[in-house]
């Protein structure tokens, strides 16, 4: 995982690079540091912990210096300490790198075995190899080709060297943008961090190797290669009047959902579904792939595609579908790849791969400036702009949005759906905002949950159907923002094991639409309330309060628009029991937002 950047050939290297690390924290944040440059000299500063406090840990101006690399940690190989922080220099060499190096015991075996020190870490391996190369090989293009040459996995680096005050950008499988402003380079793991710093931008491709000498740029690999005009992103970075990112992000929904739909309206579709009905008579299945939030988007689709249209459709996890057999020839499916970032890295491969069998490929994401972006056919936008917070609550809701809208289209061209039934679902995906504005202002019962929260050692969500997967996102949601142990069942499951677990020490959230399995989720819940569980129940219709249990009234749901509205208030009651519990809300413990490694 991790972020890097680079700043060649600039001012105020103190205040961007750390503008810019702060922009990357997203990708980690065990640990970070800089590598200030300049007149053959390298100064390394590294902290243990955020940005913030390598901040503080910069008490000079570093008005000396020309150019700095820096690092914001997510920790693979070799614990949270500062010997493993990047950037990993001495005098000569300074380097910083997002990725893994699948090799790096071999490496130690065949250059470092001399050495005393235990290396823990895969990148002070290819640090202490590159120092050995140096000692025989001068040139530094020699060099760098030799160390790409032994190196495996999925990788970027930036590598400063001291005597030629020369500056290589690696790029295998891990993104990597350089930018251009008059005289001054920049790179970074994420162009939208450069976004007031540059003018041009060019995104590496894996292979590319780079070098900045002053503030020349030479492809070494490729002559062909032409920065593009940078469009600045309207990303903003700022909590607003909100106390964290998540409770903005969850509040921004009704609009992001009201731009999403907008999109998705209009002539748009005109060209989409021209060339949907082409994909459509050469396939004869969908699967959809994604990871975490992103895979509970999946499985929605699923129900809505089954609901909907007639075509065969499943679901798979990236980093299963990675190392399937899917060399049905037979097989005409289409893999639609779901991903607020663009860039997890399970996600990236997995599409790369069904590439490489010859399939057709969609990707719905957030990020247009993504690698799978540049990978796949064709690319369906979410407008949930930047989600800063490592829990997904507006990405999540924006890929069931435009999940839903592609299953309508389907549902057209295949004559699933007539156009009455089609523009009647239409408009339930457009009133999805103004429920939304409801729940928000539904505050009432979000104490009284904490409240049962935080006496209980567990939380189950309960759910069947279409809303099964939202048990699953709302378990997702509580677990990596509080820490609490939680588990989303399907409720028919339960009784094939998971009501073993209840007792009077564990709260269940059933969620239960008003449908046709309205009574047989009632049914769940009086089985827990026999076993003396409490049970909370968020449902549009009431089953005539019981003892132990807590009832939330929701907006009447549609088929189509239940995700939404069942999701909403589980993101609130996560927020709000974590908040309780005191966690860093926004970046919890041993997560990142984007998940850049396999
Ligand atoms: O960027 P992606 O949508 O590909 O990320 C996939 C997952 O890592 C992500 O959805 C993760 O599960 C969420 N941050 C959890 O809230």
């Amino acid at each position: 995982m991790c972020g890097i950047v680079g700043i060649i050939n600039s001012n105020e290297l103190k205040v961007k690079s750390l503008n810019i690390l702060s922009k990357l924290e997203y990708r980690g944040y065990d640990s970070a540091g800089v590598s200030f440059l300049s007149n053959k000299k390298i100064k390394t500063i590294t902290e243990v912990g955020k940005i913030s406090k390598l901040s503080k840990s910069l008490t000079s101006t570093y008005d000396n210096f020309h150019s700095v690399i820096g690092h914001t940690r997510w920790a693979t190989h070799g614990v949270v300490s500062k010997n493993n922080a990047h950037p990993f220099s001495d005098q000569k060499i300074s380097l910083v790198c997002n990725g893994i190096i699948e090799n790096y015991k071999d490496l130690q075996k065949k250059y470092l075995a001399h050495y005393k020190k235990n290396i823990e870490s895969d990148v002070e391996t290819v640090f202490l190899v590159l120092k050995e190369l140096s000692k025989k090989i001068n040139d530094k293009y020699k060099l760098i080709k030799k160390l790409k040459s032994i190196l495996r996995g999925n990788y970027a680096f930036l590598i400063y060297f001291s005597d030629t005050e020369e500056t290589y950008a690696l790029k295998a499988g891990s993104p990597l943008s350089i930018g251009k402003k008059m005289n001054s380079v920049y790179f970074s793991s994420d162009p939208s961090a450069l976004d007031e710093y540059i003018y041009e931008i060019y995104h590496l491709h894996d292979g590319d190797v780079l070098r900045v000498s002053k503030s020349e740029v030479s492809f070494l690999n490729n002559n062909k290669v032409k920065f593009l005009p940078y469009q600045q992103s309207t990303n903003k970075f700022s909590k607003g009047d909100f106390k964290h990112f998540m409770i903005k992000e969850i509040h921004e929904q009704p609009i992001v959902l009201k731009n999403t739909q907008k999109y998705y309206d209009k002539d748009y579709f005109v060209d989409f579904r021209d060339k949907l009905k082409d994909l459509l008579q050469e396939s004869n299945s969908f699967v959809f792939v994604g990871c975490g939030t992103a895979y509970h988007a999946c499985l929605t689709a699923k129900y809505y595609f089954e609901k909907f249209t007639s075509i065969n459709v499943s679901c798979e996890y990236a980093s299963e579908l990675r190392y399937k057999n899917i060399n049905n020839k037979n097989s005409k499916a289409i893999y639609i790849f779901i991903s607020q970032s663009g860039e997890t890295m399970d996600t990236l491969m997995a599409l790369k791969y069904v590439k490489s069998k010859g399939f057709n490929s969609i990707v719905i994401t957030n990020s247009l400036e993504s690698t799978m972006v540049r990978e796949a056919n064709i690319t369906l936008p979410t407008f949930a702009m930047k989600e800063i917070g490592v829990a997904s609550t507006k990405a999540f809701t924006c890929q069931l949005l435009a999940l839903a809208n592609l299953c309508l289209e389907v549902g057209v061209i295949n004559k699933n759906l007539n156009s009455k039934e089609y523009l009647k679902l239409k408009k339930d995906l457009r009133n999805i905002p103004s429920k939304l504005n409801k729940i928000l202002k539904m505050d009432n019962y979000l104490d009284k949950i904490v409240n049962l929260l935080s006496s209980a050692k567990a939380c189950y969500f309960i759910a069947r159907n279409n809303v099964f997967p939202i048990a699953l996102e709302g378990s997702l949601k509580l677990k990596e923002i509080s820490y609490m142990h939680s588990e989303g069942f399907a409720g028919g499951e339960m009784k094939h094991g998971p009501i073993a677990l209840i007792d009077k020490e564990v709260v269940s959230i059933c969620l239960n639409p008003n449908n046709e399995l309205f009574e047989k989720s009632n049914s769940n819940c009086e089985e827990i309330l026999a076993r003396g569980g409490k049970v909370i129940v968020f449902s549009s219709k009431t089953s005539g309060s019981k003892k132990n249990l807590f009832e939330v009234i929701l907006p009447k749901e549609t088929y189509i628009d239940a995700p939404f509205i069942y999701t909403m208030p589980l993101q609130l009651i996560s927020y709000y029991y974590a908040l309780n519990e005191g966690t860093d809300i926004d970046q919890p413990r041993n997560l990142a937002k984007s998940v850049t490694v396999e």
